[in-house]
């Protein structure tokens, strides 16, 4: 039986690929950041995943404001990056598992998600960078892609509550599925933030203590606040939580260890923070 190892969040700001391109990891501003992730990446090392089932947001490569689909899931045979601006570089392709996404695709379906199925997908920052921080400098990724798109972007989002309740369907979907691999789940964006508006700039370590706090014992505790809610709370660019959330949830519920939290104000306009958990 497939079995999932364990559950990698990160932040995604895409400052963080070009702190990557400039060699800054060890600089005054950046230290405090990477630092978060030896201990994820040692912990890779030993764990050797084999597929990463990973949510996170699109940022406009796939999708934009005239399209939005609430929960998206690739079933594609492989994943580009592109060219999305903020200077990056264009990343390591990312070779799929279709017939695990169809897999999950049929039976998130059954359990009443109306998901879009992208046979074709493009990955951009907020799937490429955590695996280039996960990774540093490898030639090929050593690891398979699933990845599932959440809207944090185009209201209405869909709530903690449902993302939740789609990381649990997530997780039953693998639990089914007849293969063998070691699953990474991974969420990806957050912590608190926001990019435009009045309050640019505006960050909550409160909130993001207690996501940090919770996500791993009581995740329920996170779906107590409407998806308007938390973009009070983390700001507007801060509900990528939701990623985290339905990552989590994709976990099951079952009890997990803290292997590795880094949490480091600011990055870019972002409350940065790294979460490895793994089964207890
Ligand atoms: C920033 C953060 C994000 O999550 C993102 O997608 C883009 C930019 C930032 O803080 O710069
Ligand atoms: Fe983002």
């Amino acid at each position: 039986m497939a079995k999932i190892i364990g559950g990698y969040f990160t932040s995604h700001v895409p400052g963080i690929g070009g702190a990557i391109m400039r060699g800054d990891q060890e600089t005054p501003y950046w230290k405090p950041f990477f630092a978060g992730f030896p201990p994820i990446r040692e912990w890779l090392a030993e764990a050797r995943p084999d597929v990463a089932v990973v949510f996170s947001n699109d940022h406009g490569l796939n999708f934009f404001l005239d399209k939005m689909p609430t929960f998206a899931v690739g079933a594609a045979p492989s994943y580009d990056n592109a060219d999305e601006g903020w200077g990056l570089p264009v990343y390591k392709s990312f070779e799929g598992h279709p017939a695990l996404s169809w897999h999950l695709i049929d039976s998130l379906v059954r359990d009443e998600f109306d998901i879009t199925t992208c046979q074709k997908m493009l990955v951009d920052h907020a799937v490429s960078i955590p695996f280039e921080l996960a990774y540093p400098g490898v030639e090929s990724w050593p690891l398979k892609l699933i990845p599932l798109a959440i809207n944090t972007v185009q209201y209405p989002l869909p709530s903690p509550k449902r993302c939740l309740a789609l990381g649990r369907a997530v997780h039953r979907a693998l639990q089914s599925w007849g293969g063998d691999e070691r699953i990474l789940i991974c969420g990806t964006g957050g912590l608190s933030h926001q990019l435009d508006g009045p309050r640019a700039g505006f960050m909550n370590p409160d909130y993001d203590m207690f996501c940090l706090d919770n996500l791993a014992a009581n995740p329920d505790a996170l779906t107590g606040h409407t998806a308007e809610q938390v973009a009070e709370l983390a700001g507007t660019q801060g509900v990528e939580i939701l990623n985290w959330i339905a990552a989590r949830g994709a976990m099951g519920d079952v009890p997990l260890a803290e292997v590795s939290r880094n949490y480091h104000i600011p990055i870019s306009n972002t409350a940065a923070a790294s979460l490895l958990l793994e089964p207890a």
